[in-house]
């Protein structure tokens, strides 16, 4: 692929409670980005509801993905190609985006692209805004992904473009679920991350003292033993006064979970020579987790800028460029896979 042809791929991502749409220019130079969110629906829950999520990008799919086209300028005849996320993901949101993108692809004849949502948040860190004036440099090979989102907390070496290998993972909870579970045991809204985030920039993290379980010998993560300490300690303190101190208790949580992906990856990047540390998914919006990382200064870091962090289109257009330059054109018969794993994709 020669690389002044610039390669534009509208992309849709529906796997969980956010409808988006995409336009991005050679995987990295993000053209337009539309995120319809759903968090307002779903906060009375205290968490996704998957049949309102299905409905609610039943209701924005077209409008989400026509703004895209419109704030590109662009109309359908400008693509290459046209991405979706396939899976990991909840199936009745999955087949929302698929069925668009399926539908775009018959009316326009433009090959389609499917993507793994874990894929896709990796690329976020190669991901830059149109208006960028320099270009930044995209991590180096091999690389170490900490991968942290709501339903997922992997640690994936990255040995070139589409060949990952899943080192370790969560063996309970997810560092997001972990967020959202622990906001909800002491009373903050959902997502809990945010909240969790917020109450914490008053809080002392050295107030209570939550285990780091750090699963030696083993890439993996297990977060319902600090969990369960938060949930005990919230317990006691009822039985004693009643009065929650939140904002201790949201630090003192955040800083463990902190600590533990920092050690844990830091760990796998020493191992395995890393030449970047990439952290993607929605827990890398966290600012304690990038300052934390942003702080050492042994492997170069690549972490997605705020607005690529949580579920959005521009990450699977950005993976779906890396299939398009390998031909990996899908079928229109390809169905949502809503337990896709992580895997090495065979060239
Ligand atoms: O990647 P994402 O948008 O969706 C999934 O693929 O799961 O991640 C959502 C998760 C939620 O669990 C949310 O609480 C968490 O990311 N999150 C955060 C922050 N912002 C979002 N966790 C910690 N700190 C944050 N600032
Ligand atoms: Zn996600």
């Amino acid at each position: 692929m020669a690389e002044d042809y610039p390669v534009r791929i509208l992309a849709i991502e529906t796997s969980c409670d956010e409808t988006a749409a995409a336009v991005v220019e050679n995987g990295r130079k993000l053209i337009s980005n539309v995120v319809a969110s759903q968090i307002d629906i779903h906060k009375q829950y205290g968490g996704v509801f998957p049949e309102v999520a299905s409905r609610q990008h039943v209701l924005a799919i077209s409008t989400v993905i026509e703004e895209a086209m419109r704030k590109a300028h662009m109309s359908i005849k400008d693509f290459d190609a046209l991405a979706v996320t396939r899976g990991p993901g909840l199936a009745g949101s999955l087949v929302v985006g698929m069925n668009a993108a399926k539908g775009l692809a018959l009316a326009s004849d433009l090959p389609i692209i499917g993507v793994n949502h874990l894929e896709a948040h990796i690329y976020s860190a190669w991901l830059y805004p149109e208006d960028e004036k320099e270009i930044p440099s995209p991590p180096e090979f091999p690389a170490i992904a900490l991968l942290v989102s709501g339903g997922h907390s992997e640690i994936v070496l990255i040995r070139s473009h589409l060949h990952y290998e899943r080192l370790g993972g969560t063996l309970d909870d997810a560092a997001g679920e972990a967020f959202d579970k622990v906001a909800r045991l002491i009373g903050l809204s959902y997502p809990g991350g945010p909240s969790i985030q917020k109450a914490a920039l008053l809080g002392n993290s050295s107030r209570f003292y939550f285990p780091r379980s750090r699963m030696e010998g083993s890439w993996d993560f297990s977060f319902s033993g600090v969990k369960t300490a938060v949930l005990r300690t919230v317990r006691e303190i009822e039985k004693e006064s009643g009065s929650l101190p939140v904002a201790d208790l949201a630090a003192s949580f955040q800083a463990a979970v902190v600590d533990v992906l920092f050690e844990k990856t830091m760990l796998a990047a020493r191992a395995t020579d890393a030449k970047s540390i990439i952290i993607a998914g929605g827990v890398s919006a966290n600012q304690l987790l990038r300052d934390t990382f942003t702080n050492q200064k042994i492997f170069p870091l690549f972490i997605p800028r705020l607005a690529y962090c949580t579920d959005n289109a521009a990450m699977v257009g950005a993976a779906a460029w890396q299939r398009f330059n390998n031909k990996l054109f899908d079928d229109l018969d390809m169905d949502v896979f809503p337990t896709w794993p992580l895997t090495r994709i065979s060239l």
